[in-house]
């Protein structure tokens, strides 16, 4: 029977800036006679637009000035969209792109239309590891890890990277949390520590440089940053 989309119905997931590549491919059947028309329309979800057209197919020409937000960032795929493949590229992307996207095709009396999620989530970014406090011999401080930037769920995870490379033994249940507490500060926790953040489409890496001293060396101690 008649015109179908082949391609199944998708939730598509990317990185801001990346390109995404929304996928339409269909097959015709000889009683579908009428003038081939594809369209792209988009519902996105951060406001109350639904199924705005973006790209469109019509007369063996393509129309792509709809809507501004997507101004010169959608492109068909093929060269030859009337072979079965009305599969669009968004470039550049941005979080206003997240959305419903529709692939309608339309040669009468074929109809066929197909629905594709589109997520666009930040990589984390501009990742800052500090010590909250002072790193006293016996003092009680924080070791901290802060993306800039980066869209929820982050992953956290430290690693000592100096001497043994292993992690003080009671920070082991804060090694994947983006705050240690350190509780009465020993000098062997001294050594350089990283924290890696990483969501599902990026990660980042801080470093920073800890030395705890005894109190009184505090004055003469040279801080790293
Ligand atoms: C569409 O985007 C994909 C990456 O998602 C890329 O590999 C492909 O070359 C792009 N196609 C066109 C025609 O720009
Ligand atoms: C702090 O650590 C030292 C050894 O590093 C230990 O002798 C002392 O009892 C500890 N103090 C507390 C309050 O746990």
């Amino acid at each position: 029977s008649g015109l179908s989309i082949t391609t199944p119905e998708q939730r598509i997931e990317k990185a801001k800036g990346e390109t995404a590549y929304l996928p339409c491919k269909f097959t015709l059947s000889p009683e579908d006679q009428g003038p081939l028309d594809i369209e792209w329309l988009i519902s996105p979800s951060d406001n109350q637009i639904v199924d705005q057209v973006i790209i469109l197919y019509s007369g063996d020409k393509i129309y792509d000035n709809y809507y501004p937000d997507l101004k010169g960032r959608v492109h068909f795929t093929s060269n030859d969209v009337k072979s079965g493949d009305a599969s669009i590229n968004v470039t550049n992307l941005q979080l206003s792109d997240i959305g419903t996207y529709q692939c309608k095709v339309k040669k009468a009396p074929g109809v066929a239309n197909k629905k594709f999620l589109l997520t666009v989530l930040v990589k984390p970014s501009g990742t800052r590891c500090f010590v909250d406090g002072s790193e006293e011999i016996g003092n009680d401080f924080k070791l901290k890890c802060e993306p800039k930037e980066g869209s929820l769920p982050l992953q956290f995870e430290w690693q000592k990277l100096s001497d043994s490379q292993t992690m003080p033994t009671p920070w082991l249940a804060e090694m994947t949390s983006p705050v240690i507490s350190v509780k009465n500060a020993s000098s062997e926790y001294s050594g350089t520590y990283s924290c890696t953040v990483q969501n599902r489409v990026g990660s980042d890496q801080c470093m920073l440089r800890l030395d705890v001293v005894p109190p009184s060396n505090r004055a003469h101690h040279h801080h790293h940053h």
